[in-house]
């Protein structure tokens, strides 16, 4: 296990050495990240539609994370200060045993409705009686992804009432292998829309992949042990998390700081992020809106934490490929698989959300946020170097005041000397 002690110490050349030595970086996926991923912008401007330009965030490397027993290295791109922090922390003090982690097979739901149906309860038994003839045809649309293990597993045919009247809708399973889907499964839904609209004489209207993907869920774990974290910490999660699952306005911030970590890991692996909210507070809000983590203290009065929540993300696909930094970012993460991808990726929801229970029930989280916002104040102020802005920073941060022109005179000064 290469030991990553004191990272956020070390200047970025120094850390950049470190992490080519343990994810085995070659000296041109160095420069790629050194040179903040550059998307060319003609391919970016192949990519999405009238291009300007390109955007770039901070990616940071969240250390301390074991997990099933193995050393994972976790890159996140997040424009927010104390996440990737809060995520390293949390993972520290889970050590050395670290998370424990698994992750669903790959099936999402793709879904189709049919409307105008006249006889509502015959067009059901129809597609019933159809079923071998239905999947046989969508699954011509998933033929050239079958030697990846994909596949149309089944389906469910079930009607809703709606104020336009009946519809029918078909909830398709299929399964997706290592990439996130939304593209083999939407093509695959137009391919049997018209079979179903002759089964039931209806018409179809939508044809589209659900985020909501139940099927697709990681879930990880971890014990945070009393004698490591304090007896005062364990009652604060606790006392936190109860907060959560009886308050929904606590409760979307409880998820929120959760998701500040999951996100990161899609951004910076290149994947779906928007589809991975909509995944992760669907599924909070089935039943009642709740926590995505739950906690509770064992026999040992350790504090035992959990996380589970549909994680449709991708090792393979079109955005790995045209992202530079996303390839690389998979590869330091180590990640074989999608499955690993969200396993990793739920890990560091569960220790986002434990990192910030423990500190704002105990100390508060802006002692060590206010320090690096106020690098960003330094930066927003003028500072350059990263002399500067640890200057003007630790200025603004000893005499808590984060104005913009108090910054800029603490530049001034700083420059003066
Ligand atoms: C801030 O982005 C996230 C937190 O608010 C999460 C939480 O309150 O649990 C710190």
């Amino acid at each position: 296990m290469t030991d990553f002690g004191g990272f956020y110490k070390l200047g970025i050349d120094e850390r950049l050495k470190r992490l080519k030595e343990a994810a085995n970086l070659s000296d041109e996926e160095a420069a790629v990240l050194t040179n903040s991923g550059a998307l060319e912008l003609a391919k970016a401007d192949k990519i999405v539609e009238n291009v300007i330009g390109a955007i770039h965030l901070p990616l940071g490397l969240a250390t301390n994370f074991v997990i099933n027993g193995k050393q994972v290295l976790i890159p996140m791109a997040v424009e927010e200060p104390s996440v990737i922090a809060a995520a390293s922390r949390g993972a520290k003090q889970a050590l050395p045993a670290g998370f424990k982690a698994d992750a669903d097979e790959s099936i999402m739901i793709g879904q189709i409705q049919i409307v105008g149906i006249k006889d509502t309860e015959q067009a059901l038994k129809n597609i019933e009686l159809n079923r071998k003839k239905i999947i046989e045809k969508a699954s011509e649309g998933m033929k050239m992804h079958e030697r990846f293990g994909c596949g149309v597993r089944g389906f469910k045919a079930r009607h809703i009432e709606t104020d336009r009247g009946d519809m029918i809708i078909v909830d398709f399973h299929i399964a997706v292998g290592d990439a996130q889907g939304a593209n083999m499964i939407n093509t695959t839904l137009e391919g049997v829309a018209p079979t179903l609209e002759s089964i039931t004489g209806g018409k179809v209207r939508l044809r589209i992949i659900s985020n909501l993907a139940v099927f697709r869920k990681a879930r990880a774990s971890a014990i945070w042990k009393k004698d490591v974290i304090g007896e005062e910490a364990i009652e604060g999660v606790l006392d936190g998390y109860e907060f959560a699952k009886n308050d929904i306005y606590r409760c979307s911030t409880h998820n929120k700081g959760i998701m500040n970590g999951i996100d990161a890991v899609a951004l910076a692996t290149g994947n779906d992020w928007r589809s991975v909210e909509a995944g992760a507070h669907s599924f909070a809000a089935m039943g009642a809106y709740h926590p995505l983590t739950s906690y509770h203290k064992n026999e040992k009065g350790d504090l035992a934490g959990s996380i589970e929540l549909p994680l449709a993300v991708a090792t393979v696909g079109p955005a790995m490929n045209t992202s530079p930094t996303a390839k690389i970012a998979l590869k330091i993460l180590g990640a074989k698989s999608s499955k690993e991808l969200a396993m990793a990726m739920a890990c560091v929801g569960l220790s986002n959300n434990f990192a910030a229970l423990s500190a704002l029930s105990t100390e508060g989280i802006q002692k060590g946020h206010m320090k690096l916002h106020a690098r960003n104040i330094a930066i927003y102020a003028g500072a350059e170097t990263p002399d500067e802005i640890e200057k003007v920073a630790d200025e603004l941060a000893a005499r808590k005041n984060f104005d913009i022109e108090y910054a800029k005179t603490c530049l001034k000064k700083v420059r003066m000397k």
